[in-house]
């Protein structure tokens, strides 16, 4: 069985080195596995959330485009596609808008530090939010769900919005599918072999710490860029340590095993930083040469760009377009012309409660899960050896009246015994009132 990999670029700005060593350079060589059926594409609507400037969206659309092709990806052999040439994903998010809680939202990340920070300076918490901030999670949801993707290349900071797109298409499974199973539930994939680029100055190279050397910039800028790498003070001749230099780290990851040991060596015995500067130059610049070309050539070309994107949508309709018809029908968005059938005068069965799942993960331990009447998943245990160590757990916390819930970085933890048995993607409420439930059953 093929895996269907799906990733969205924010078209918010230009493409740099850490962008092409940590999501661009490993995406294409995962796009060429045969098991593997790819749909990457250009999340313009998502960068409306984040820019009202309509020429910086426009340009940033073209150049990530066309770094992608540059960089060599296949469109024949991928799905590649802007966001908002897909009707259907905005007409999605709106039948998951209806489905997903409020409550869920308010957990986000991006939207509680903007909360946050308006707090922190004494505004109204919601000061300056749109609803686009507010429902981003929602949008990625339906990006996701739509081409029922199971493995989501994603940075850390993406995981929870994966987690959320589980959530909300579990609950549209729940109240739409009668047993069927419209959505499958998405991974979020975290490359642990991928490299997080150092930027100039040693922090991770992003735009928002304006440290970033730009993919894709003349040879002239490319080299001016590199002397800006920030390096300690020692002299020529004076060895250096390779461990403690983020222009190793940025070489590195461009570099064959021997020659990273080579440069590491020199480093060692006195390699002065301007020759470790030339060094790298030389190693990007080799990389980099040939793709530059290719990209300048297809930005002097936006209309064959154009075309090989319009005719990604129409592959990526291919699918969005029968799918959404079955989901606008489960939801009662039907035609007039079929007699409409009268509900059935027969009681709903009693709904399920709130109540533990257990389940065995592929690598034999056990884990379970909280979850609500609609399904929604509440809490999720750590793992465990055996199936009755687990059980055990769950019946303890199932007869709990004040569960013990911990505030973590940035979720509550449940503790039992002193010890954390399970991460919780709910409030303390929520918890509350699904063993209040469970208890009274
Ligand atoms: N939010 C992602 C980011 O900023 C981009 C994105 C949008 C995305 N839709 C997606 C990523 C769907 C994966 C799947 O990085």
């Amino acid at each position: 069985m093929t895996t269907r990999v799906l990733t969205g670029i924010t078209t918010s700005g230009t493409p740099h080195l850490g962008n092409y060593a940590g999501a661009i350079r490993p995406a294409i060589a995962e796009s060429r596995n045969p098991q593997v059926d790819s749909f990457y594409f250009l999340a313009d609507y998502h960068a409306l959330i984040k820019c009202d400037d309509p020429l910086r969206i426009q340009r940033s659309r073209l150049e990530i485009a066309a770094t992608w092709l540059a960089c060599g990806l296949d469109p024949e052999r991928v799905t590649f596609y802007r966001q908002s040439d897909i009707p259907e994903i905005p007409e999605l998010t709106w039948l998951l808008t209806c489905v997903a809680a409020k409550g869920l939202l308010n957990r986000a990340h991006a939207y509680k530090a903007s909360t946050a920070a308006n707090v922190d300076a004494g505004e109204d918490p919601d000061a300056g939010v749109t609803m686009g901030l507010y429902s981003y999670p929602v949008l990625m949801a339906a990006d996701i769900l739509m081409f029922n993707a199971h493995k989501i290349p994603v940075g850390r900071d993406q995981i929870q919005h994966v987690e959320m797109a589980r959530d909300i298409g579990q609950r549209f499974n729940h109240l739409f599918g009668a047993g069927r199973e419209f959505f499958v539930m998405p991974e979020a994939l975290i490359a642990d072999n991928v490299a997080t680029l150092p930027g100039l100055d040693g922090r991770k190279m992003s735009k928002s710490y304006d440290n970033t050397i730009p993919l894709f910039v003349p040879a002239k800028q490319l080299k001016s860029a590199i002397a800006k790498i920030v390096t300690d003070s020692k002299l020529p001749n004076e060895p250096k340590n390779p461990d403690d230099s983020h222009l190793f780290d940025i070489y590195r990851a461009f570099a064959s095993d021997a020659q990273t040991t080579q440069f590491a060596d020199d480093l060692r015995q006195g390699l002065a930083w301007g020759e470790a500067k030339n060094q790298l130059f030389e190693l990007l610049n080799s990389e980099l040469a040939e793709p530059r070309e290719r990209y300048q050539e297809l930005l002097a070309r936006p209309d064959h760009l154009e075309d090989v994107l319009q005719a990604g949508a129409v592959k990526a309709r291919a699918v969005a377009t029968p799918f959404l018809a079955e989901l606008r029908d489960a939801v009662g968005l039907r035609t007039f012309r079929v007699p409409v059938q009268t509900a059935t005068p027969e009681k709903k069965k009693k709904a399920k409660g709130a109540r533990f799942v257990s389940s065995r993960a592929a690598d034999g331990t056990f884990q379970f899960f909280l979850r609500d009447a609609a399904g929604v998943e509440l809490a999720q245990s750590i793992s465990f050896a055996d199936g009755k160590a687990a059980g055990q757990v769950s019946q303890q916390l199932a007869v709990q009246v004040q569960p013990d819930l911990r505030e973590q970085a940035d979720s509550l933890a449940w503790y039992l015994d002193d010890q954390a048995v399970a991460t919780v993607s709910a409030t303390v409420e929520q918890i509350q009132a699904a063993l209040a439930e469970m208890q009274a059953e």
